[in-house]
């Protein structure tokens, strides 16, 4: 049986949110000819996407990651202005910023005008899926579908059913991922940060604690977890490639669930986050981007 179904012949795939992680959704569907809404509320923000997005395909385009030409990706993407114009997809993955009563209102919006048979899925790095689903009335069809940054270029996705998700919707949901977008799977318990992000997030939190009691400087930080341990990028050169403001939304819902003194926030992202100083997106985090020296 298909269960992801298109109704009306009408999209496979809505993405809620535009941002680091929408956006890279849906690049990796456009890469694959696989047509794609992506809904962004505040028409500032939809322009800025739409642009980001042009940008990031064309370089694609030139080093050869397309299925088809530029204009067939470009065409590939529509640009939603409500959830009403994703009521027709048969998947919907919401990437907005991790914050849960933002993101239960936007379940409870797509639950009451899509159709029932859409599966309804989340990005959520550390908001448990069961919570998510709750806000709907279809927590069977509701699944995590979460993806590592950036997403064109990292293979896994953690699929998390929840104690409410349906069999046959996980299963539908992982072979999307796996067979239309590309991806490599792991199942995940529905805990906050699931697999990937409970592990990594502390040792994230960790260096972050280390630069602000003065351990060294963040290149050394960096060079040390590189040279040392074989990291492809250092701790905090990726804290500001994730975006500090996710970083800290994510430690303190992984804090809210674990209550574990090594979840808790250093003061330091905090006042990043309070200085604006959200990373490479804002153009400066723990490093300067803004004269083109440090690439992240
Ligand atoms: P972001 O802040 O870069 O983008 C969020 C986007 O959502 C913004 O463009 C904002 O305008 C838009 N938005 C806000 N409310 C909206 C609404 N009601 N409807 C439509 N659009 C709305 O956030 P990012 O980093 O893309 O994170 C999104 C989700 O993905 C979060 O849950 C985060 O935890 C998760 N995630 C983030 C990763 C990262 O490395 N940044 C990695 C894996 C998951």
């Amino acid at each position: 049986m298909n269960i992801i179904d298109c109704v009306n012949g009408a999209l496979e795939l809505g993405v809620v949110g535009g941002g680091t992680m929408g956006l890279g959704i849906a690049q990796v569907a456009a890469q694959r000819s696989l047509g794609c809404a992506v809904l962004e509320v505040d028409p500032g923000a939809r322009e800025r996407a739409r642009s980001q997005l042009t940008k990031a395909l064309t370089k694609a385009d030139e080093r050869g990651k397309l299925a088809g030409t530029l204009d067939e990706a470009l065409g590939c993407i529509t640009w939603a202005e409500s959830v009403k114009d994703l009521a027709d997809c048969g998947v919907i993955i919401e990437a907005i910023p991790e914050i849960k009563e933002a993101k239960l209102g936007v379940f409870a919006d797509l639950d009451e005008v899509c159709s029932p048979r859409t599966i309804l899925a989340s990005n959520t790095s550390s908001i448990p899926i069961a919570a998510l689903a709750a806000a709907t009335t279809r927590p069977g069809r509701v699944v995590g579908l979460h993806f590592f940054n950036p997403v064109p270029a990292m293979q896994l996705v953690e699929v998390v059913a929840s104690l409410t998700t349906d069999d046959d919707v996980t299963h539908a949901a992982e072979a999307f991922v796996r067979d239309r977008l590309g991806k490599q799977t792991i199942r995940a318990k529905d805990q906050a940060g699931f697999v990937v992000n409970a592990i990594f997030v502390p040792y994230l939190l960790s260096a972050i604690r280390s630069f602000d009691n003065g351990v060294a400087s963040a290149e050394d930080i960096d060079a040390g977890m590189v040279g040392g341990c074989g990291m492809p990028m250092g701790p905090l050169a990726l804290c500001d490639l994730i975006g500090l403001d996710t970083m800290l939304l994510v430690a303190d819902s992984l804090h809210a669930e674990y209550q574990d003194p090594a979840t808790v926030a250093p003061s330091l992202l905090r006042r990043h986050v309070d200085a604006g100083w959200l990373g490479k997106k804002t153009g400066r985090g723990f490093y300067d981007y803004t004269d083109g020296s440090k690439e992240g």
